[in-house]
C-alpha cells in the first residue's frame, strides 16, 4: 500500500505561504491540500485560484484543491489554469455531479467527490468511471483544528469496499482520502479502515516550535512511522 500525506495549508502561515509549501514538501509530504471556502457553502472564507497560481512555482508536488464552494462549475477552469492537479467537490454543491466531474477531467485534472459526515456514499455509485479520488470528511467542513468524528471509520470501510469492488471489475484504481482531525495518534487506525491519502492541517503546521527548522520533518516522520506499523 502506498500512502500519501497531504498537509492542508489552511493551517500554514499565510504570510509566507510559498516557503511553507516548499518546506513541507522538502520534509517529505506528498501532496499540498488546498482548502477553498466561500462563506456560502461553508461558513468561512479562504483562498482562491490567485493563491493557487502564486504557490505553484514553489513545488512540483500535486496540488489537491478541495472545493467547499457553491456553485462549483464556474471556478473549475480557473483552478486548472492556476496549476491544480486534483480537484474535489461536494456533490450537494453541484446541480449536475456527472457534468462537474467531466468538466474537471476535461480541464486536465483528476476529479473527486467529497462526502460530509451525513452525506451517503451512494452519490458515487453511478459515476465511478469519472472518479479518481473519494474524499471522506471526518469533520464538518469549514475549519481546521476540529476533532476526528469516529463514525468516519465505518464510512471509510464502506468506501474501501466499493472502491475495491470497482477496481476488481474495471482494473481502475480510485484513491481514498480522509480529511479532518488526522493526527499521529489516530492515523494508523484510519489507514486500517481503508484510507490511503491523509490530509493533516493542524497536526503538521501546528507541530513543534516555529524556530525549529526540523519540525515538519519530525511530524511527517512520525505520521509515516505510524503508517509503517499498519
Ligand atoms: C476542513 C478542511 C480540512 C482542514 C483539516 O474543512 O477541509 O482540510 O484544513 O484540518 P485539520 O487537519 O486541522 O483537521
Ligand atoms: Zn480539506
Amino acid at each position: 500500500m502506498t500512502y500519501r500525506i497531504a498537509p492542508s495549508i489552511l493551517s500554514a502561515d499565510f504570510a509566507k505561504l510559498g516557503e511553507e509549501v516548499a518546506n513541507v514538501i522538502a520534509a517529505g509530504a506528498d501532496w499540498i491540500h488546498f482548502d477553498v471556502m466561500d462563506n456560502h457553502y461553508v461558513p468561512n472564507l479562504t483562498i482562491g485560484p490567485l493563491v493557487c497560481e502564486a504557490i505553484r512555482p514553489y513545488t512540483t508536488a500535486p496540488i489537491d484543491v478541495h472545493l467547499m464552494v457553491k456553485p462549483v462549475d464556474r471556478i473549475v477552469p480557473d483552478f486548472a489554469k492556476a496549476g491544480a492537479n486534483v480537484i474535489t467537490f461536494h456533490p450537494e454543491a453541484s446541480e449536475h455531479v456527472d457534468r462537474t466531474l467531466g468538466l474537471i477531467r476535461d480541464s486536465g485534472c483528476q476529479a473527486g467527490l467529497v462526502f460530509n459526515p451525513a452525506t451517503p456514499l451512494n452519490w458515487m455509485d453511478h459515476v465511478m468511471d469519472k472518479l479518481d479520488v473519494v474524499l471522506v470528511m471526518s469533520v464538518n467542513p469549514g475549519f481546521g483544528g476540529q476533532s476526528f468524528i469516529p463514525g468516519a471509520l465505518d464510512k471509510l470501510r464502506e468506501a474501501r469496499a466499493k472502491i475495491d469492488a470497482y477496481a476488481e471489475r474495471s482494473g481502475r484504481k480510485i484513491l481514498l482520502e480522509i480529511d479532518g482531525g488526522v493526527k499521529v495518534g489516530n492515523i494508523a487506525e484510519i489507514a486500517r479502515a481503508g484510507a490511503d491519502t491523509f490530509v493533516a492541517g493542524s497536526a503538521v503546521f501546528g507541530a513543534g516550535k516555529d524556530s525549529d527548522p526540523q519540525r515538519y520533518n519530525s511530524v511527517i516522520g512520525e505520521l509515516r512511522g505510524a503508517l509503517a506499523g499498519v
